[in-house]
């Protein structure tokens, strides 16, 4: 945990109009959601869950798992961290928070402006028509049915093997290159395209903030490394940068 931050970050983030956020799983695991190194797949392996053939396979499993995800998460709520960058943005500068997470924890926080780069694990779609469908609340069938076109329906998430949403990607790839400073938070920036956008911030001269309580592969490449929970460091930074 960092107990100073270097002067020219904290004068970097002063005087900010832009600010792009990079976060992923990390974010919210004081929030009591697992990281996917950490265990979110439980017994199961990413092929089960988050593959169009794992779907195929055993579509009741998969509708059931990501179901009992989404109950869980009712009883999640956000953490320090993110409203530590809720409160950011109500600083009046323009903050794009994109994020590789599927929980809403960021727009339950207050964050208003933020991409979700792998979905949602609130939206369902049609797996065959890929569109977003309503009204499946109750149905007793799992996976329910489209109410279109009678097709089975999916979580609204990227899964391994699909491309990401184009407007998504592209709008995070812009405001990677346009902000004035860019943090990478919670995640292992393993993933891509995700991984790249730390990586498209500094190739644009942008300045990179990691925060991780654990190396990386972007650790190396950091303009500024803050080591430590996110919960913990993102106040502090807060706080330092402006003083009461
Ligand atoms: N604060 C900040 N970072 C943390 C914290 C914390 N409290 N706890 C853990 N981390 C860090 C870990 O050190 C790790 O670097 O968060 C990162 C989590 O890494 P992953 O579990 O791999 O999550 P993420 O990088 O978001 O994964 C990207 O991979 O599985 C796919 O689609 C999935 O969106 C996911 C993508």
């Amino acid at each position: 945990m960092p107990r100073v931050f270097s002067q020219e970050l904290l004068e970097r983030l002063r005087s900010a109009k832009h600010v792009a956020i990079l976060t992923g799983a990390g974010i919210s695991a004081e929030s009591g959601v697992p990281t996917f190194q950490g265990g979110f797949w439980g017994k199961y392996s990413p092929e089960e869950l988050a593959t169009v053939e794992g779907y195929i396979k055993d579509p009741k499993l998969v509708w059931d798992w990501y179901a009992e995800r989404r109950r869980e998460l009712r009883q999640i709520k956000p953490n320090a961290g993110h409203l530590a960058l809720a409160r950011l943005e109500q600083r009046g500068l323009r903050c794009t928070v994109i994020t590789q997470n599927i929980d809403g924890l960021h727009q339950l926080a207050g964050s208003a402006r933020v991409i979700e780069l792998h979905g949602s694990l609130h939206r369902v779609k049609c797996f065959s028509e890929n569109t977003l469908a309503s009204g499946w609340e109750n149905a007793a069938e799992s996976p329910p049915r489209c109410p279109d076109c009678g097709a089975w329906l999916r979580p609204d998430v990227v899964w391994y093997g699909e491309t990401l949403p184009p407007l998504a990607l592209a709008e995070a790839m812009a405001a990677s290159r346009a902000c004035d400073l860019f943090f990478s938070i919670g995640t292992a920036t393993q993933v891509y395209p995700a991984a790249s956008l730390p990586q498209t911030a500094l190739a644009a001269g942008v300045p990179v903030a990691e925060v991780n309580p654990d190396y990386t592969p972007f650790t190396a490449y950091a303009t500024y490394v803050l080591r430590g929970p996110a919960g913990q460091v993102l106040p502090r930074l807060l706080a330092a940068t402006w003083p009461a």
